[in-house]
C-alpha cells in the first residue's frame, strides 16, 4: 500500500506510522484521514502486528489540528450532510481492536489532541504541548476533544482548555492524567517502541480483551462494566493461551502464545 501523507514501516510485531506533512505541522486534512484509515486497518487484519505506536513527523509537531485551509473552504452544510469527523472515531478508533501508543513529539493541538486521546494511551516528550484551542478559530473540538479531554483531565481543566484555548506543557499534562508519562524528547520513539515491543510479548487475544474491558469503564456503569469484565475473564479462561500461560508460570518458562 501507497501512502501519501503518513509513512507506516513494521518493526517485528509493531507498527510505526508516521504522520508526514511536516511542512503544515502534520495537520489533518482528508488524505490523513484516507492514510490512517488504511494504515489502521492493515495493521489489525495481519496477525503478524501486534501493538501500533502513531507519532509525527519533524521536531515540532505531532499534529496542529485538522486543516484550517481545508476546513475554510467548507460550508456548514458540507459539515452536516458529510457528518465531517465522524470517520476518526468510527473507521478508526471503533475499529482498531488491537492496542496503539501516541508517541506525541510536540505540537497535539485541536483536532491533534484529539487523535492523540483516540490512542489507548500517550506517551509525550517533554516538547510536547496539548490545547484545544478551536474557540480562536470561531468554533469548538469536533474530533472527540470536549469528551475525551474532560474524561481524561475533568471538568475544570477542561473547560478551562477549551474556553481559553490555551497550551498545556507535557508536564502538566501528566499531572492531569492526560499522558502516562514525559520523556526527553530525544529518547520518544525508543520508549514508545519499548512499551509497544512489551505489549507486543503479550498473549494477543489478552491483549484485545484488557483494551476492550478498560474502554468499557467509560462506557458503563459500573455494574455493566463488572459484568463485562467477568464474562471476558470467563471467555479467556478458555483461551489455549491461559492454559500456557499458567503452564509457563508454573515451569518458570517464558509462554509461547497462539492468540486463540
Ligand atoms: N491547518 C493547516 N495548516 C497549519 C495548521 C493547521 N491546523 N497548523 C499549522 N499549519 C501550517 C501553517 O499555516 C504554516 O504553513 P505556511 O508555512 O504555509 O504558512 C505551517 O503549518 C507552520 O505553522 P506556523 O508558521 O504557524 O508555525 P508557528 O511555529 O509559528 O506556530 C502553531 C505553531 C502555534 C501550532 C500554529 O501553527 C497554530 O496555531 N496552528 C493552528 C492550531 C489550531 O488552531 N489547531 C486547531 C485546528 S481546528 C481543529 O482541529 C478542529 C477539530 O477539533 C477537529
Amino acid at each position: 500500500m501507497t501512502y501519501q501523507s503518513i509513512t507506516v514501516e513494521q518493526r517485528d510485531a509493531v507498527t510505526l506510522i508516521t504522520l508526514n506533512r511536516p511542512q503544515a505541522l502534520n495537520a489533518l486534512n482528508s488524505k490523513v484521514l484516507e492514510d490512517l484509515i488504511a494504515a489502521f486497518a492493515a495493521y489489525q487484519a495481519d496477525d503478524g502486528q501486534l501493538c501500533a505506536v502513531l507519532t509525527g513527523s519533524g521536531d515540532k509537531a505531532f499534529a496542529a489540528g485538522a486543516d484550517i485551509k481545508e476546513m475554510s473552504e467548507k460550508q456548514a452544510a458540507d459539515f452536516y450532510l458529510d457528518d465531517f469527523f465522524a470517520p476518526w472515531t468510527s473507521e478508526i478508533v471503533k475499529k482498531t481492536r488491537k492496542p496503539w501508543i501516541a508517541a506525541v513529539n510536540g505540537f497535539a493541538l485541536g483536532g491533534g489532541c484529539e487523535l492523540a486521546m483516540m490512542a489507548d494511551f500517550i506517551i509525550a516528550s517533554d516538547k510536547a504541548k496539548f490545547g484545544q484551542p478551536e474557540i480562536k478559530l470561531g468554533v469548538a473540538p469536533g474530533m472527540g476533544g470536549s469528551q475525551r479531554l474532560t474524561r481524561a483531565v475533568g471538568k475544570s481543566k477542561a473547560m478551562e482548555m477549551c474556553l481559553t484555548g490555551r497550551m498545556m506543557d507535557a508536564e502538566e499534562a501528566e499531572r492531569a492524567n492526560l499522558v502516562v508519562r514525559v520523556v526527553p524528547h530525544e529518547t520518544l520513539l525508543d520508549e514508545a517502541l519499548k512499551t509497544a515491543k512489551t505489549i507486543a510479548s503479550m498473549p494477543p487475544m489478552a491483549s484485545i480483551a484488557n483494551k476492550e474491558m478498560v474502554n468499557a469503564a467509560f462506557e458503563s456503569t459500573l455494574d455493566q462494566g463488572l459484568v463485562m469484565e467477568r464474562r471476558i475473564f470467563q471467555i479467556l479462561a478458555a483461551s489455549e493461551d491461559k492454559a500456557e500461560g499458567m503452564s509457563a508460570f508454573v515451569e518458570k518458562r517464558e509462554g509461547q502464545w497462539k492468540g486463540r
